[in-house]
């Protein structure tokens, strides 16, 4: 059974007071114990925030790491400096990072293998322009993401990747993709981890949607059999709408 897994991705919003006023404000609702519920805060704000985690069950996510433990990459995060705070998750491979940032696939395995190595969970996120969706070329380009992502990771790790499927036209711009085309991707990633691993491993790893999601479109997204969660942007800064995702 894969447990479903809400992420709010609070990208670069809210200072440190702002997170832990919106801490406090999510602290007021009951959240569903057999939903994770997981929040992705700036760096800035993470030690405050885990602290005021401490008493609940919300994990705490970071949105990018450095691949290597320390160097010269001035104003770099390295995962040692993540795992002392005390994060579960860490977004990787954003399509943000990418296309501001140059994220590229080499970068994001290799953030990925760092992650594991210091138990830290990656959320890694693929997904497909909108010029590439109206050429057809979906599936030929989130298949080449998810393979590039996965080079040399070891079976025994793939379950505790957590895999994004955000399709780019659909992230802020109040495009939802239909629970359809949404679920029919996230199928389709299954499939590419069935075929690498095994059989199993594909039927346990966990694979989200996000782009849009809102309290009124979840429902329906988590009712499709191969999608497991939303990581959600701009809902999960608002505490009763992100509560909402988490008890859809
Ligand atoms: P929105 O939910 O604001 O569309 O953002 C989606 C996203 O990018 C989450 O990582």
């Amino acid at each position: 059974m894969r447990k479903p897994i809400i992420a709010g991705n609070w990208k670069m919003n809210n200072t440190i007071s702002d997170s832990l006023a919106l801490i406090e404000e999510i602290k007021k609702h009951k959240l569903n114990e057999n939903v994770e519920a997981v929040v992705c805060v700036p760096f800035t704000s993470l030690s405050e925030v885990k602290k005021a985690i401490e008493s609940t069950n919300i994990k705490l996510g970071a949105q990018n790491l450095h691949w290597e433990e320390n160097g010269a990459y001035t104003g770099e995060i390295s995962p040692l400096m993540l795992k002392e705070i005390g994060i579960d998750y860490c977004i990787i491979g954003h399509s943000e990072r990418r296309q501001y940032f140059n994220e590229t696939d080499e970068t994001v395995n290799k953030k990925i293998k760092t992650a594991l190595k210091h138990n830290i969970k990656p959320i890694v996120c693929v997904g497909e322009t909108l010029e590439e969706r109206e050429a057809g070329r979906e599936e030929e380009i989130v298949k080449e993401q998810v393979l590039k992502a996965f080079e040399d990771i070891d079976i025994k790790d793939v379950e505790n990747i957590v895999i994004a499927y955000e399709p780019i036209w659909a992230i802020g711009t109040g495009k939802t993709a239909s629970s359809e085309d949404a679920n029919q991707m996230c199928k389709f990633i299954r499939s590419i981890i069935k075929r690498k691993y095994e059989e199993k491993t594909g039927e346990n790893i966990r694979i989200q949607y996000g782009g849009s999601v809102k309290p009124n479109t979840i429902k329906e997204l988590m009712e499709k059999e191969d999608i497991d969660g939303a990581l959600v942007g701009g809902a999960s800064l608002i505490a009763e709408d992100f509560a909402k995702l988490v008890n859809h």
